[in-house]
């Protein structure tokens, strides 16, 4: 493990006014995107359509890596570059989602587990060569009728904890994503105490199994209210709470957070970012690493063919949340 080359990327990751564009969707969930606006999943429509990202001018001004997902990492844009080439060219740092998705977790169906360790550490060395210096990870928690288990919690943090280690003997960035989902009907407050849980489980795992703190990015939710709850946290109660969860659990050694957007609003997710940076200082940097949240307008642009509205729209986002994450965006 090459401790300064972790510390270096980490830290590069979350520079300041930049952050990450996933777009790591795996072939079933882009087929969910390209079915809303009426394209057909084939590698060809994938490959373009990344394309269209990738080649947005001046993007990288905002965007410190991407996070691919596998097919993307061995695939070359349409001017024949390997697609991992091509970021690295501008200076965006290649990353690779590496988790095999979620299953029923056995003992408690209701609840998910993450599959993917089996041959992490042989495909981490493949990705490597690939070009990718970072990778990502999702865990599920999600908030239900006596859920999430303590069980549950566990079992993700633990093998999240493990992800980690691998990456890092490899001198890979992990991106820790535990992820608890804002799908059900709960106040803010509960999804506040089960972020807590969360947090404090992954980072006793995270000690145990001796990750390197400085050389990660955290990935967290932020707490806000269920997306079913009728009475929805404004903004500022978001931000405070997000903030209050983070200060308990996650210690000052990680050199950023990296927030997903889990389903909020194109505004919301910005406008959250940038209060949260307005009210510092915060022992860590504070940024995005947005799937939807940053595609959404760029691919219903784009459409399939229309190649100049969808990197307009990709850049406006990205410009948005740039500012955001130096706590400069104007709503
Ligand atoms: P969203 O911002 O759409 O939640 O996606 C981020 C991500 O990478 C989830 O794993």
């Amino acid at each position: 493990m090459n401790e300064q080359v972790l510390i270096q990327t980490a830290q590069a990751m979350v520079a300041e006014g930049r952050g990450i564009l996933a777009a790591d969707e795996s072939t079933g969930t882009i087929e969910k995107r390209f079915r809303s606006i009426g394209v057909e999943n084939t590698e060809p429509n994938r490959r373009a359509y990344r394309d269209m990202l990738f080649t947005t001018p001046g993007f990288e001004q905002y965007t410190s890596g991407v996070i691919l997902f596998e097919e993307t990492l061995f695939q070359s844009a349409l001017d024949g570059t390997p697609f991992p080439k091509l970021l690295a060219d501008k200076g965006v740092i290649p990353g690779i989602k590496v988790d095999k998705g979620t299953k029923p977790l056995a003992g408690s169906p209701n609840e998910l587990i993450t599959e993917g360790l089996d041959g992490l550490r042989e495909r981490l060395v493949k990705y490597k060569e690939a070009g990718a210096r970072f990778a990502k990870w999702r865990a599920v928690i999600t908030i239900g009728d006596g859920i999430p288990t303590d069980y549950c919690i566990h079992t993700n943090a633990h093998a999240l904890a493990r992800y980690a280690a691998l990456c890092q003997e490899a001198d890979i960035v992990p991106i820790v994503e535990p992820e608890v989902l804002m799908d059900a009907d709960n106040t803010i407050e509960v999804c506040e105490a089960v972020t807590g849980r969360t947090l404090e489980a992954v980072f006793d795992e995270l000690r145990r199994q001796r990750i390197l703190l400085e050389g990660m990015v955290l990935k967290p939710n932020m707490v806000v209210s269920g997306k079913k709850c009728p009475v929805q946290a404004d903004r500022r109660t978001v931000a405070e709470a997000t903030l209050r969860t983070l200060k308990r659990y996650v210690p000052a050694a990680v050199p950023g957070i990296a927030f997903l957007s889990g389903g909020q609003s194109d505004e919301d997710a910005t406008a959250h970012l940038d209060l949260m940076n307005k009210m510092g200082p915060l022992p860590w940097r504070l940024t995005f690493s947005y799937g939807r949240a940053l595609q959404a307008a760029a691919l219903k642009a784009w459409g399939g063919h229309n190649v100049e509205a969808g990197r307009k729209a990709h850049l406006h986002r990205a410009r948005m949340n740039g500012l955001a994450a130096a706590g400069k965006w104007d709503p």
